[in-house]
């Protein structure tokens, strides 16, 4: 290849074409270290010690005999242990004052952090902690999520609460065909296969963690704030992190290991179990979404309203915005959105991957899917027949809306034409035959970042950013675009991630983190190779240019960005024994250019499979009585696992985004979004039953019957 001005040869891209992870061999070999690995001198280790009750006072601690006990060195409560601040604005806005451990003795959940035992060891801090036996007044609880809780209000978090255009009661009436129908999503856990853990220390009056997050840099600015500190007086290093899905940011953990750490003046570890996690590191709230629909014989679209509810704790507000997904899906004369929360004495939720966009996609897509069977149209025609040509609510126009495309290349593949509509029909064996398919959809941004671009004299060059890989293969993505912007091959571009000291980037989240970092490292490679054109010996140092894509992200013209896709789901029923078996998936994506095909394939499919295991098996339950978690732990907790997942194919259509340097739009959460409303119109199509509350579980399958919707 050559250019078409100059003949001087250009290098073919490496963005688009497959690589594997540059750290896979470190990963399977155990060379690549994760935060609890770190080894440290004199490292001490705390345990933390979570409340037994979900709502009251803490009275007494018996903390004596614990610090008799053999290695503990101290025991923080909210006694002793440092105050910090909480009155700030963070990365992500106002903190969560979960995070801010041990300042009262307030609890407001079962599972809120009390105390925290360092010991020498893992075990004796493990064994004290135990042992602390904590005395509390008890109050009445109220963990119950129900539709109608009458203490629900709208809350303007992430996005405004509400939305409204034209008379929604009277363009229902006018017609001729309507859904009104109720959906439900349980309370589901984002437990990653890695555990949250953190190692605080103090180093010539600097503050280091060691930790396993989304984002230094966020992490970095929410513990300076918490702890009054000059920001250039921390870092924080998480170089590897096995699995985040919005999790893995600022915790109870990172806050109470740097306390022990300032106390005790030596390195302390706090890693949290398994069963620990389901209370302290978010999860996503339990929903109730209802969705009226009308339209014209014709489907066209007169009416839509689209309602969620969603819970959150008693001292911080967070809102699983379901109903953002409608703005941006159909457009009709009488549109309307809000989502409200309840205050429950829960766990905060957090940011599970698709916040909004996943419960509000199975509750839309559904919806959407009986509207077209009300009307006797092809579902995927009443959904072409109901694109859009600007935001239904902004007004502003897409900056590329290629969902049509998907769906009918997916149609293709998936033999769509071929489909009898009719319900109910199709047996094979035991098995009642259906497929399915929902639309997908999520915003596409960019977030300021800086990177530098260091060339060396023995021709290799060195990226450095404050990027996460939390598993989705960043990294190796960041290198392609690396190489790309250096015109040299991979191999000669070394890519450092995961250290705050590299300076202020874009967290791994909102599907947002590859496409902000490569603007950056796109940016420092290109003006880096300037540099070196005008032909300047390289000194040992080497040369480094640093980029800063703040004033270019803050130029982005006001638009609709999103990516889109279209999932299909073929299911089998056995209605015997109720169980529902997925055979296969497809996914096809319009979500910008795809940097690295292999892990992105992979990302996608994650996604996906997660849609199966939302349709079918994810469901977490909390005891009325006690105010916790049903079986806290990856037995109860059922996730889909290899026997689960069929043929699954992802696979995407040219979209690159014309405004985005290197045309990405971000594929971190799409992948999930749609899934399971394709998997659960799949059943209606095998069965005849409309299965509105997830997950579609074997006795919810026996106990309905046909025509008629589930329990
Ligand atoms: Mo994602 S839920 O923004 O980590």
């Amino acid at each position: 290849m050559t250019t078409a001005t100059t003949g001087i040869p250009v290098r073919p891209a490496s963005v688009g074409t497959a690589h594997t992870r540059i750290e896979g061999r470190d990963k399977v070999t155990g060379a690549a270290q994760y935060a609890a690995e770190v080894p440290f001198t004199d490292l001490a280790h705390g345990w933390l010690v979570l409340s037994t009750i979900a709502r009251g006072r803490i009275r007494a601690l018996d903390t004596d005999a614990v610090l008799a006990m053999p290695g503990v060195l101290a025991v923080l409560d909210h006694r002793n242990a440092p105050r910090v601040e909480t009155d700030y604005v963070g990365f992500l806005g106002k903190p969560d004052p979960t995070c801010a451990v041990f300042q009262h003795d307030r609890v407001p959940h079962l599972g809120w952090p009390v105390a925290l035992v360092v010991a020498e060891t893992s075990e004796q801090a493990r064994e004290a902690a135990e042992s602390l036996v904590v005395h509390y007044e008890q109050e009445p609880h109220d963990v119950e999520f129900r539709g109608d809780h009458p203490d629900a209000y709208p809350v303007d978090a992430i996005m405004p609460a509400v939305t409204g255009k034209g008379d929604l009661e009277a363009a229902l009436a006018a017609s001729a065909v309507v859904v009104d129908a109720e959906y439900t999503t349980p309370e589901e856990h984002h437990n990653p296969m890695e555990p949250h853990a953190a190692t605080a220390h103090w180093d010539g009056g600097r503050l280091e963690l060691i930790d396993s997050n989304q984002g230094a840099t966020w992490v970095l600015g929410d513990l300076a704030k918490l702890f009054s500190l000059d920001p250039a007086s921390v870092r924080v290093r998480s170089e590897h992190v096995g699995g985040g899905f919005g999790s893995k940011g600022v915790r109870a953990h990172q806050v109470a290991a740097v306390m022990a750490a300032t106390v005790l003046q030596r390195p302390v570890r706090v890693v949290l179990t398994r069963r620990q996690m389901f209370s302290l590191i978010g999860y996503r709230s339990p929903t109730t979404q209802r969705v009226r629909l009308g339209a014209d014989a014709d489907g066209r679209l007169r009416a839509l309203e689209h309602r969620s509810l969603s819970a959150t704790s008693t001292v911080h507000e967070f809102v699983e915005p379901s109903a953002g997904v409608a703005r941006v899906m159909y457009d009709a004369g009488a549109h309307h959105t809000a989502n409200r929360v309840v205050r429950l004495d829960v766990p905060t939720p957090t940011f599970m991957r698709a916040p909004g966009e996943a419960p509000g996609s199975f509750a839309l897509e559904a919806a959407v899917d009986e509207l077209a069977e009300k009307c006797g149209i092809d579902p995927i025609e009443l959904r072409l027949r109901n694109e859009p040509d600007k935001g239904p609510v902004s007004g502003l126009p897409f900056s590329g809306r290629n969902l049509a495309a998907c769906f009918r290349e997916g149609a293709r593949r998936f033999g769509w034409a071929d489909r009898d509509p009719r319900p109910a029909v199709r047996r094979d064996g035991r098995w009642l035959l259906g497929t399915g398919t929902a639309a997908a959809s999520f915003p596409s941004g960019a977030a300021p970042s800086t990177a530098t671009a260091t060339a060396h004299p023995d021709g290799t060059f060195t990226v450095r950013i404050s990027a996460a890989d939390i598993g989705t293969g960043a990294r190796t993505a960041l290198t392609l675009v690396a190489a790309d912007a250096l015109q040299v091959p991979p191999e000669r571009v070394h890519v450092r991630i995961g250290d705050s000291d590299f300076g202020p980037a874009m967290l791994a989240g909102g599907s947002m983190g590859t496409r902000s970092w490569s603007w950056a490292v796109q940016a420092a490679g290109g003006e880096l190779l300037e540099r070196l054109a005008l032909g300047t010996d390289i000194p040992p140092e080497g040369i480094t240019v640093r980029s800063d894509t703040a004033a270019a992200v803050g130029a982005l013209t006001p638009a609709e960005r999103h990516s889109f896709g279209a999932q299909f789901a073929e299911v089998a029923v056995d209605v015997t024994t109720g169980e529902v078996r997925v055979r296969r998936m497809l996914g096809i994506f319009a979500a910008g250019r795809i940097v690295n095909p292999l892990t992105a394939r992979g990302q996608f499919l994650g996604g996906m499979i997660w849609g199966i295991s939302m349709a079918l098996h994810e469901e977490a339950v909390r005891d009325r009585a006690s105010g916790g978690p049903v079986g806290a732990d990856l037995a109860g907790y059922h996730v889909a696992t290899h026997a689960d997942v069929p043929r699954i194919e992802a696979d995407w259509i040219e979209d690159t985004d014309p405004d985005d340097p290197v045309g990405i739009k971000g594929i971190g959460e799409i992948g999930i979004v749609g899934a399971a409303a394709a998997i659960a119109n799949a059943v209606w199509h095998a069965t005849g039953v409309r299965h509105r509350n997830l997950p579609i579980r074997p006795d919810r399958v026996l106990s309905a019957r046909a025509g008629a919707p589930d329990a």
